[in-house]
């Protein structure tokens, strides 16, 4: 059953030029994708800025801030209201070959949560760098059970890669200005894109968000 789901999904998404990667999310069901991700939050490591205290920790966003803020005080989270009607298309967008966005009708995330909650803080730890998880597949960066809200990071390689959290926030800020949905104005798609030959994808949407207590955690 989880495995035929998996295929599934596997067959319905594809992107072209990603000859060894699973299935990237396909937001309409929220199990299927679980099945080869990691759930637990991705690891966030480095510096706030050079020189500065490295970390190495793992959880979503809003986990691992108070962490953050133990090493760096001065830390808080970024509110850029104008983002709501002019952002810049990021360049980590513009080099992506597949990078047009792929939004999707259904359940959106909520945008006061994402706009409010999960962008400020991905904002705040930009200058760090986030693991993609390794063994394939999606790990959140930020997940909000009620309203639901998730922001989530994939990679279709089987080893883990790390890029920028700048790149994710780019990624992210181009679905939150093209993939409004809704009457509610919420937030659902995903892009595919490339950092520095690094393929990653984002997705916003409203997948269930699971700890690294649930048997389906990879670990
Ligand atoms: C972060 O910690 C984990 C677990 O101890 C370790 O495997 C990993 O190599 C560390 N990453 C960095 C970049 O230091």
């Amino acid at each position: 059953m989880k495995i035929s789901t998996f295929f599934k999904a596997a067959t319905v998404i594809l992107f072209a030029g990603m000859t060894a990667a699973v299935a990237v999310p396909n937001l309409n069901n929220p199990v299927e994708d679980h099945l080869p991700v990691k759930r637990g939050g991705m690891v966030v490591t480095g510096s706030l800025y050079p020189g500065g205290p490295e970390v190495n920790l793992t959880g979503t966003i809003d986990q691992i801030f108070p962490k953050l803020k133990q090493v760096y005080p001065e830390l808080e989270p970024v509110f850029e209201p104008t983002t709501l009607s002019t952002p810049d298309t990021p360049s980590v967008v513009k080099r992506a070959p597949a990078a047009k966005p792929t939004c999707f009708s259904g359940n959106p995330a909520d945008r006061y949560v994402i706009y409010n909650h999960a962008l400020p803080y991905l904002r705040a730890i930009k200058s760090f760098t986030c693991s993609l998880p390794s063994g394939g597949g999606c790990t959140n960066v930020y997940c909000a059970p009620a309203p639901a809200a998730n922001i989530r990071v994939c990679n279709p390689w089987f080893v883990t890669r790390r890029i920028p959290c700048s790149a994710i926030l780019d990624v992210a800020e181009v679905i939150v200005k093209d993939c409004v949905d809704g009457p509610q104005k919420g937030i659902r798609g995903q892009i595919n894109a490339v950092y520095n030959g690094i393929r990653f994808q984002v997705a916003i949407g409203t997948t269930v968000c699971l700890d690294s207590g649930s048997p389906l955690f990879g670990g």
